[in-house]
């Protein structure tokens, strides 16, 4: 399905101009590496970096790399995990979590904050993305199991890791088929 992600969603100009914004205002502020984790076709990598961010994409998909590496030659992107980020411990300055965590099970989401936070800088800024609701539920996403989270409860979680909550941004689900509440929150660590 990769392909089919990559022409539905794989550009910055089919990113909501809100949350292009919020992504900007937080992970473009310091210099020093940001990670974007689970970067998918690495449109929003290349975003940061067209804002003069060092930034780097990680991504489980072998296709979704390719696909980065081809489109952006410049670019840095590797193949890995979240759940092991091939980096030193507080050697990033930001990381982007965009869509990515609704993937990892719930059981896995605080070994997972504790990876991103291993890799953070002192002060460094997590921004994240995910489909808001009213308790944490599974749905099948296009791809893989993908959840819900009440941004409450990932704002707690996050502070549990050692994230404190700067900002949120809320979008409730329009009336379109299948368009589902949308939330981010940008974290700071520490
Ligand atoms: C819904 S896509 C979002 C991609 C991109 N961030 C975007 O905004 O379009 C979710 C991405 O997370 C990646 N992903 C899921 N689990 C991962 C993991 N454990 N480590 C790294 N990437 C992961 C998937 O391969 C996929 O590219």
């Amino acid at each position: 399905m990769a392909e089919q992600y990559i022409e539905l969603f794989g550009s910055s100009a089919q990113v909501h101009t809100d949350d292009l914004a919020l992504i900007t205002r937080h992970l473009s502020i310091r210099p020093g590496t940001v990670l974007d984790v689970g970067c998918g076709p690495g449109h929003l990598t290349e975003h940061l970096r067209s804002q003069d961010v060092d930034a780097a994409g990680i991504d489980l998909v072998a296709e979704f790399i390719d696909h980065a590496r081809a489109t952006h030659p410049d670019g840095r992107y590797e193949l890995g995990s979240m759940h092991r980020l091939p980096v030193p411990d507080r050697s990033v300055v930001g990381i982007l979590a965009w869509y990515s965590l609704i993937h990892v099970p719930p059981d896995d989401l605080d070994s997972v904050f504790a990876e991103l936070r291993r890799a953070m800088a002192p002060a460094g800024l997590l921004v994240a993305g995910f489909f808001d609701g009213d308790e944490v539920a599974a749905f099948e996403h296009k791809v893989v199991t993908a959840y819900y989270w009440p941004v409450d409860e990932l704002s707690a979680r996050l502070r549990r890791s050692g994230f404190t909550e700067i900002e949120r941004q809320l979008r409730p689900g329009v009336a379109e088929p299948g368009r589902r509440p949308q939330a981010a929150i940008a974290a700071i660590a520490g």
